[in-house]
């Protein structure tokens, strides 16, 4: 009989031999330990940050923990470089032991950390990359998503579009999942309400030499142009289409991270462009009062969405560390709760969906100074399609 055999069947006499046939119960732990893998470097170092302190500011205001346990924090700085993140969440896993991977924002990253959490059965929520497959055909148990699929605040941009008159549309972004996602989202509500996309242009992530592209938009005279960029690329972008005399003739129009949490880098050249996205500034409830109050005293600045999806990990895990009251070995009863928690998110209150995806609104923002107030909701309660998604 090998040793784990031997050890699990002693353990199986003895809760025999104290009366019952079940296995004895499972202790409420310590400690939750969490390990946080995000960018600390690189062009979406900013967003990292926004979304560690969004987790800790919810870990804070409760306490210093979560669902009741005391929290300790494993930290990698994952460089949004996919080639080292196998290595990066392996060493969370196997040499920090943690009970949960929180990462990341870049989608490429993503789904290899995810990969290394279906091979461990480790709990994974990713508070930002929109990757569709995570919540798609890579959807598992044990991954769960605060944030949304790349498809979803873009797919929400087609109808407003189409409502504006607007009929021809160059795209933008990034040649990587996310932003070729973004794209094909955007490009499905569109085409299917009879617009056109007259070209789709990329560069590779995370170039911002954007010069050239500009130049064969300004020649392409399209209705408008639709772009996938985030962080430090977004501010580039966005200067440079305005220095480039284009801002006037053809508007900019995008997902939402193009203006968030990059207003004030932009220097004005964001004043008025309309994007979607899951979040809004000065939304009218009072969890978002509650939390801008707190995330401003915390850390001196106004939160973006990025600190709202941090902050909404952190709450999803809380649910299921109290579903089991502190018991984290019971996995299961773990993910049961997280499946059925209600998050009172700073964005509006959102339920999970069987592929672990928010089933959110998407607002429809104008930039205004360094904010982006919404104008509307432009897609109520939207559900990512999960194509291709088993849960097993
Ligand atoms: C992604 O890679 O999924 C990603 C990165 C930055 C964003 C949004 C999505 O702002």
């Amino acid at each position: 009989m090998n040793n784990r055999i031997h050890k699990l069947t002693v353990a199986l006499a003895g809760a025999v031999a104290l009366g019952g046939a079940t296995l004895p119960a499972a202790h409420a732990a310590e400690k939750i330990k969490v390990g946080l893998m995000l960018p600390a470097t690189g062009t979406y170092a900013k967003l990292g940050t926004a979304i560690t302190n969004g987790f800790k500011l919810y870990v804070d205001e409760n306490g210093g923990k979560i669902g009741g346990l005391d929290v300790e924090y494993a930290v990698v700085d994952d460089e949004s470089d996919p080639a080292k993140a196998t290595e990066n969440a392996n060493k969370l896993v196997k040499r920090d032991e943690v009970d949960v991977l929180v990462g990341t924002v870049h989608s490429g990253v993503a789904m290899a950390m995810a990969k290394v959490a279906r091979g461990t059965k480790t709990l994974m929520i990713v508070p930002n990359a929109g990757a569709d497959e995570l919540t798609g055909p890579l959807c598992a148990p044990n991954v769960f998503r605060t944030s949304f699929s790349n498809w979803q605040p873009s797919y929400a941009m087609g109808p407003v579009l189409l409502e504006k008159g607007i009929k021809k549309v160059v795209t933008l972004t990034w040649k990587y999942s996310a932003g070729l996602q973004a794209i094909d989202g955007f490009k499905e509500s569109f085409t299917a309400g009879g617009g056109q996309i007259v070209k789709e242009l990329t560069l590779p992530f995370p170039n911002t030499e954007f010069q050239p592209y500009l130049t064969e938009i300004a020649a392409l005279k399209p209705d408008a142009v639709f772009v996938f960029f985030a962080g430090g690329g977004a501010v580039k972008l966005v200067k440079d289409y305005a220095a480039a005399g284009l801002k006037d003739s053809i508007p900019l129009y995008g997902s939402g991270f193009l203006t968030d949490g990059t207003l004030a880098a932009m220097g004005g050249a964001g004043e008025g462009l309309e994007t979607t996205l899951q979040y809004a500034d000065g939304l009218d409830n009072a969890r978002d009062q509650a939390f801008r109050g707190g995330y401003a005293k915390a850390y001196g600045s106004a939160p973006d969405v990025y600190a709202v999806q941090g902050y909404d990990a952190a709450q999803l895990l809380a649910a299921g560390v109290s579903a089991v009251k502190g018991k984290i070995e019971d996995r299961k009863g773990m993910i049961t709760g997280m499946e059925a928690a209600k998050i009172d998110s700073p964005r509006g209150a959102f339920s999970i969906s069987a592929a672990h995806n928010p089933v959110q609104d998407i607002y429809l923002r104008k930039a205004q100074g360094e904010l982006n107030p919404a104008v509307k909701v432009a897609a109520k309660a939207l559900a990512d399609p999960a194509r291709g998604c088993r849960m097993q």
